[in-house]
């Protein structure tokens, strides 16, 4: 679209705001990259990130690394004379940390001329189903293999995404794969009683998370006896853990740039 006369003159900001992560090498393979893409589909915009969570900043700033919340990013963005902001979450639902950004953000309303909010990734409908084929696209699996995806979960009412997913799955045929999460519903105990009744040998694990930081470096892949990893093993399944974050995924980070370009 031609932008307007009275625009042309803007200065317009594109906003990335993430969860975050304080492992560099996750860092680069996701948000950094996702950045990346932006700026070459869109080089007429400044480009930034912002992370939500507060622990993760601040485990940051103790190594001297400063990332902005979305209030600090508005701010420096306002204060560098930039009148335009699009924000794109790479948060996977309309959760706390997404509601929490929101909240940032009505404090700016009144210092740009036009603040607009992209959609997480999984939002309408059209958003699960398109995951739904991404995940099957992204980890094929043999007859005998199952893929179990591990997503974080949450105590807030938008924790019913992850059923919905489930829900494409098996409306499109994806019986193979199953999804529980770490503190939401449906869980692991949910997920390996509708293993068993499968005819799965090989179990391949992988994490329905944006980055693959610690949950899914320990609690999915990692040793302990209580690790996704190990209870399945325990469970007579060979499994095959996958330590890739959606936003390393393709597929995925277009899904990002169409939800942004959806309200560019
Ligand atoms: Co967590």
């Amino acid at each position: 679209m031609r932008p307007r006369r009275d625009q042309m003159h803007m200065k317009s900001a594109v906003l990335l705001v993430h969860f975050g992560v304080s492992l560099p090498d996750v860092r680069k393979k996701t948000i950094d990259r996702l950045e990346q893409l932006v700026r070459a589909h869109h080089p007429e915009q400044t480009v930034c990130s912002a992370y939500t969570s507060e622990m993760i900043r601040r485990k940051l700033a103790r190594q001297g690394i400063e990332i902005p919340n979305t209030d600090l990013a508005l701010q420096q963005l306002a204060d560098t004379g930039v009148t335009a902001v699009v924000i794109q979450p790479t948060h996977l639902i309309a959760g706390d940390e997404y509601h929490k950004m929101l909240d940032q953000i009505e404090a700016h309303r009144g210092r740009f001329e036009s603040i607009r909010v992209g959609r997480p990734l999984m939002y309408a409908p059209e958003d699960y189903r398109r995951m739904a084929d991404v995940l099957n696209a992204a980890y094929p699996c043999a007859a005998d293999a199952a893929l179990v995806l591990m997503g974080h979960g949450t105590g807030h009412a938008i924790n019913a995404a992850y059923p919905a997913l489930c829900y494409e799955f098996a409306h499109r045929g994806y019986e193979h794969i199953f999804l529980g999460t770490v503190e939401g519903y449906p869980d692991l105990d949910d997920v390996m009683q509708d293993l068993s009744r499968r005819a799965v040998q090989t179990v391949r694990l992988a994490p329905l998370l944006f980055v693959a930081g610690d949950h899914a470096q320990n609690d999915m892949a990692g040793d302990e006896p209580d690790s996704w990893k190990s209870r399945l093993t325990a469970a007579g399944y060979r499994v095959e853990p996958l330590v890739i974050g959606l936003g390393e995924i393709e597929a995925v980070q277009m899904m990002y740039l169409d939800h942004l370009d959806a309200v560019l």
